[in-house]
């Protein structure tokens, strides 16, 4: 007989304890709510610390002209003008409150020779704008949230993972898992629910990100009746390791380029030259000569007027470079290209890239204060997520609140570095306070239906008592090869279809999954209801990836390679209608003038 699932009830649950969660479980616990952070691998360990080069806020220190405005500007000429305009402005405006409130609660940045925290340049920023901790940033922004959360004594749930939300017609009443421990079924019946669940890298095989994302709380959004918007837009880092095959997709941060780094092909041509985009060359060094001093103010941390070197162009750009230089017949011997740092005075690229030091060192045998690194792009983030109210966080579906990541709109067509770091610290805040407020209008505990919570049960339980049928693993390899081949950097329509159909098999397969063992501690298990996330949120951007008929940022169509003004107001939305997912299109009101004329000052997109 199966015995009734553990309770765990709170005002507010957060599934998912990265950045974003983090810091909203902080803010609804500061609102003197009861609040329960769910994390289904162990705390701390998030894709939050792959932001390793820095936080992206306005301060000012290293370049007095920077503020908030120029900011908000690189972020919608980064994102292509497809950004959440509202999102993009409380981002900029909040994000250097937010990093100094981080430096209160203990976060040790690198300094200025005043004192103050040193920034330092990224792509696509035109100033030295990111808050910085060597390259280990997001490490110790995670340290910071975490030692304040535990200090605050949030309820923490490790190592749980959850399968379902429940919902009645006023919004959600909760969520149901199960505990990796024992494999024992938990409900957490809550008034309010906010995912920080993160991205989707796991659905491609080369990718920065560790096994934990899945795009869970994508496809719980959707289940529960949520939307997604713009999940064509996935970014592939320009930079991670390509060799040793076991590290492939590893992040090299951006940080080596900000210090100088520059890439060069087989044919040790310094190729990004070629690639920048006509309309904001001028932006960019002309010579090698401007961009080393440009390097060299940098390095000293000076104000200076010499343009950025080429190889800070946005990511998207970058990314598209290497590529070609790939495809064309240039790359290095393990197929990426050089980035190569060690002009530099050793003592210098130590200090400021001491993990990227040992990484190479360690990982792949190489000291990048002697030569080059080998780099390629790697699946980083997912710009597109859940449709979200700017001020609150909340979703389509009352009670259901997202930040982060897994969030939808504050970037648009594509990232710019540094930008997720402050993305979570400041919607986190805030969707954390609107959590907080919708549990605060609740007068009755939320009742969780007992029908939902028979079903969820059988669905957990049905991949262990079926004997035969597919290997979760062999699937999920045959996810990430569709994904990486047929809806990579480069897409065209009958790639995407031909995907569109290989996941439609896959997810048939999928509806007869079956693993051999028990509950406990089963990661066979545990994948079964990844891959059924995998293939939702795949099949959502392959389907986003078909409707989007333009190139913008991240998303390049080989058949529509144009950037097209009639697309910059739309956005692709995808629901689900039963197991049906619908893709369609909706309008992005029209940016107050104001607004437009400060998100295109210096040129439109
Ligand atoms: O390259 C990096 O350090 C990554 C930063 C980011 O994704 O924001």
């Amino acid at each position: 007989m199966i015995s009734a699932p553990d309770r765990h009830p709170h005002d507010v649950l957060v599934i998912g304890a990265g950045g974003a969660g983090l810091r909203a479980a902080i803010e609804v616990a500061a609102l003197g709510a009861s609040v329960g952070l769910v994390c289904k691998s162990l705390l701390g360990k998030a894709h939050t610390v792959m932001a390793e080069g820095g936080v992206a806020a306005a301060l000012g220190h290293v370049d007095d002209r920077d503020s908030w405005q120029t900011h908000f500007r690189d972020t919608m000429v980064g994102g292509k003008m497809l950004n959440n305009v509202r999102m993009a402005q409380l981002h900029a405006l909040e994000a250097p409150a937010r990093v100094r409130e981080l430096e209160g609660w203990g976060a040790v940045f690198d300094r200025t020779r005043d004192g103050r925290i040193l920034q330092r340049p990224f792509g696509g920023h035109t100033h030295p704008r990111l808050a910085h901790v060597g390259d280990r940033t997001g490490l110790e922004m995670i340290r910071t949230l975490q030692d304040r959360a535990v200090a605050m004594g949030i309820a923490v749930y490790m190592e749980h993972t959850i399968t379902h939300l429940t919902t009645n017609p006023s919004g959600v009443t909760g969520a149901f898992g199960y505990r990796r421990l024992d494999g024992d079924a938990v409900v957490f019946p809550a008034k309010a629910i906010l995912l920080a669940t993160g991205g989707i890298g796991k659905a491609y095989e080369v990718t920065s990100n560790s096994w934990e994302y899945s795009g869970d709380g994508q496809a719980l959004a959707l289940r529960a009746g949520a939307e997604l918007i713009d999940m064509e837009f996935v970014q592939f880092h320009p930079t991670g390791m390509v060799w040793p095959p076991g590290v492939r997709g590893l992040l090299v941060t951006e940080a080596v380029r900000g210090e100088g780094g520059i890439l060069r092909n087989s044919d040790g041509e310094r190729f990004m030259w070629q690639y920048l985009p006509e309309d904001r060359r001028h932006e960019y060094a002309a010579t090698d000569e401007e961009a080393r001093t440009w390097v060299e103010a940098s390095s000293a941390s000076r104000q200076t007027d010499a343009r950025r070197p080429p190889e800070l162009s946005t990511r998207d750009n970058v990314s598209r470079a290497i590529y070609t230089e790939v495809r064309e017949g240039r790359g290095s011997p393990h197929g990426g290209v050089f980035l190569d740092i060690s002009y530099l005075p050793a003592d210098h690229v130590r200090r400021k890239l001491p993990s990227m030091y040992e990484q190479f060192k360690e990982l792949a045998g190489v000291d990048i204060t002697a030569g080059p690194m080998e780099v390629g792009p790697t699946t980083h983030y997912v710009m597109g997520g859940i449709r979200v109210d700017a001020e609150t966080g909340a979703t389509t579906v009352p009670g259901l609140f997202a930040a982060g990541e897994v969030a939808g709109g504050m970037h648009g067509a594509n990232r710019l570095g540094g930008n997720s770091l402050s993305d979570l610290l400041v919607f986190g805040q805030r969707a954390g306070a609107g959590a907080a407020a919708r549990a605060a209008s609740i007068a009755d505990d939320p009742y969780m239906n007992p029908v939902q919570i028979r079903a969820a049960e059988e669905e957990l339980e049905a991949p262990l008592s079926r004997t035969g049928g597919t290997d979760p693993y062999r699937l999920r390899e045959q996810l990430q090869a569709t994904m990486q081949s047929l809806v990579g950097i480069y897409r065209t329509a009958s790639d995407l279809k031909d995907a569109i159909a290989r996941i439609g098999d896959i997810r048939h397969l999928a509806d007869d999954l079956c693993v051999p063992g028990g509950r406990a501690f089963n990661p066979g298990w545990n994948l079964v209801f990844e891959l059924r996330n995998l293939i939702d949120i795949s099949d959502a951007i392959a389907r986003s990836a078909l409707v989007r008929e333009e190139s913008r940022g991240a998303h390049s169509r080989l058949d529509f390679p144009a950037t097209e003004k009639a697309w910059v107001d739309r956005n692709v939305v995808v629901c689900r209608d039963g197991e049906t997912l619908v893709v369609g299109t909706s309008p992005i009101p029209p940016m107050p003038k104001d607004v437009r004329a400060l998100a295109e000052a210096g040129g439109g997109a």
